[in-house]
């Protein structure tokens, strides 16, 4: 039987960094499990930066301004203390990439380049061209082989095993093999990134974020806070909904209506195009609602022109731009502008980590860092440039706290580990035999199409109502569900069969929340209440899991140095 002092699940930055702090201790054995190949990981996909306040483009920037901007980008929803101890961090950890070997963009000087970004008073976003986020991946599986941290790739985690309140282990399933393990850990860091994949149809996200580890975590009984926050980016390319980054707007792009106007002067007029996201996000539909864009339906969109910038800085700061724009709009950003809309990018919300110094869940001996968790950080709206912050950052503290859990705790009961194993090989064997019932994609599909028009950008109470009807539906058909594959070896259908499942869960959360909290703050734009309610709602949404019963319960923000006050930018 497989037994690690820690053992770390998901191979993205969060994870990574983790698995790199907690094998600093060689007498610690840690593993990692990843559903991919771990460069494959979802980090590497994100584009425009990282946010430090090193003060390289503007002397005058400051860790407290990058508190300030968080707070105030977060809707006052995030706990300050937490952002304190975040933002004080951070010019450290870019220290520690930089000497790692990221191969960070430069300035004249030498420097580490840094960029503006939406929501920031300063540009204090350090890139590495339009790819930091997959140079920041190398960089920490380099760093992780080196120490020595063993890796299981192609397996997927399945339960995490709590009794009496307390990891006794986890339960995962060798993708290649088909064989399913009870492994022990004394410790274990939950890094499996977010749960965009929500809305299928739309998302900046990769195939594989389903949220499989916040959703093991709330069936094992750890709450979900804040899971109605979730962000859509202002700029996914029209069709795909694939990411176009901040970057673009950071380097001076602009966002044109059909009559070629720049709109964000009508909804940030100091900011313009580099407004928070929530913000541009909803302008842009507004925008499409009201007659402005081009296309109809899905299709709908507005344009980023980026002409303007020329040709030499489009190819120096965003080839992947330039790249992913010709292939999948076949439109070349140098020389038209391309079209794009909001497209689900982060969820906020995730599991509810209590204590940010270790990154530790209210069970004993589970850790989580990166988009997976919610510490909370970002509150009711991430500002771009603070997703791969975090993830390095808190992922290096998870890693940290889970070295410490790990050298004071023992091993769990075995037995319950086993024999939650055997049971998730009988469910594999079942759905292997099973012949007949309800196709999963269309369960998965109209999962996806009724978040996006019903718990989308623009939410109302009868339109969430219906959204929560589909989904019992579909829960209801899921648990029918076939996937019309016998293999043993690599069955992607069964992968994804528990993904679906996951996702149908996290959905519920996400909706219930969203029902339940009667305002509007950063991203959930609330056309029934359009304003926010801090009388009766300045506090986080915890949403636990018992059995299929669903239960809110609230938790009061900490708020250390800024008072709530209006958002204007
Ligand atoms: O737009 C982007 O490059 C994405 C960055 C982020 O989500 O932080």
């Amino acid at each position: 039987m497989l037994q690690y002092d820690i053992v770390v699940v998901g191979a993205g930055g969060a994870g990574m960094s983790a698995a790199l702090a907690a094998s600093r201790d060689r007498h610690l054995r840690v593993a990692m499990l990843s559903k991919v190949y771990p460069t494959r990981s979802h980090t590497g996909a994100a584009q425009g930066g990282i946010n430090a306040a090193m003060g390289f483009r503007d002397p005058t920037d400051s860790v407290e301004k990058h508190f300030r901007d968080t707070v105030k980008g977060s809707d006052f929803l995030a706990d300050q203390d937490a952002v304190e101890f975040f933002t004080a961090g951070m010019p450290d950890i870019i220290r520690e990439l930089d000497y790692y070997g990221v191969p960070f963009s430069r300035d004249e000087h030498g420097r580490v380049a840094q960029r503006p970004f939406g929501g920031a008073s300063s540009p204090r976003t350090c890139y590495s061209a339009d790819k930091t986020g997959h140079v920041i991946l190398h960089t920490l599986f380099e760093q992780c082989l080196k120490n020595g941290v063993e890796f299981f790739e192609d397996w997927m985690l399945l339960s995490v095993v709590v009794s009496d309140g307390k990891l006794d282990g986890i339960v995962a399933l060798d993708i290649r093999t088909g064989e399913i393990h009870p492994i022990l850990a004394r410790a274990v860091v939950i890094a499996t990134g977010g749960f965009g994949r929500i809305y299928w149809t739309r998302t900046t996200n990769a195939f594989n974020m389903t949220g499989d580890g916040t959703a093991v975590c709330f069936e094992a009984g750890i709450p979900l806070k804040d899971p109605e926050f979730v962000q859509f980016h202002p700029t996914g390319l029209a069709r795909t909904g694939i990411l176009v980054s901040e970057a673009c707007r950071g380097e001076g792009g602009y966002l044109l209506n059909k009559h070629g106007e720049r709109f964000m002067a009508r909804y940030a007029p100091e900011k313009m195009e580099l407004g928070p996201r929530d913000l541009v996000s909803r302008a842009i539909e507004t925008e499409i609602r009201e007659g402005r864009g081009f296309g109809e339906g899905l299709q709908a969109h507005v344009l980023l022109d980026l002409r303007h910038l020329g040709r030499e800085k489009i190819l120096e700061r965003l080839p992947q731009v330039r790249d992913l724009a010709l292939t999948f709009e076949g439109v070349d950003v140098i020389e038209k502008p391309v079209g794009i809309r909001p497209s689900a990018h982060y969820t906020m919300g995730g599991i509810h980590v209590q204590d940010y110094r270790t990154c530790a869940t209210p069970v004993e001996g589970v850790h989580a860092a990166g988009e997976c968790s919610c510490i909370s950080v970002h509150g009711a709206n991430r500002l771009g440039g603070n997703s791969l912050a975090e993830v390095v950052f808190f992922g290096k503290y998870a890693g940290l706290g889970a070295q410490e859990t790990a050298r004071h705790r023992d091993f769990g009961n075995e037995k319950r580990v086993v024999a939650e194993a055997q049971r998730w090989a009988r469910v594999f064997e079942t759905m292997r035999k099973k012949t007949t019932g309800h196709n999963l994609f269309q369960i998965r599909d109209r999962m996806a199409e009724t978040m996006w028009y019903n718990v989308g950008i623009f939410r109302t109470e009868k339109d969430m109502v219906k959204a929560l009807h589909t989904l019992d539906e579909l829960w209801e058909m899921y648990q029918d569900a076939y996937i019309g594959d016998s293999s043993v070896r690599y069955n992607q259908a069964f992968v994804h069969y528990v993904e679906v499942g996951n996702l149908l869960k996290l959905a519920k959360a996400v909706t219930l929340g969203a029902i339940a909290r009667k305002e509007s703050r950063g991203s959930h734009a609330r056309e029934d209440y359009p304003h926010r309610n801090d009388g009766e709602f300045l506090k986080h949404t915890l949403v636990y899991k018992e059995g299929d019963r669903y239960r809110l319960d609230y938790l009061p923000v900490r708020i250390t140095k800024y008072p709530p006050e209006e958002r204007k930018y």
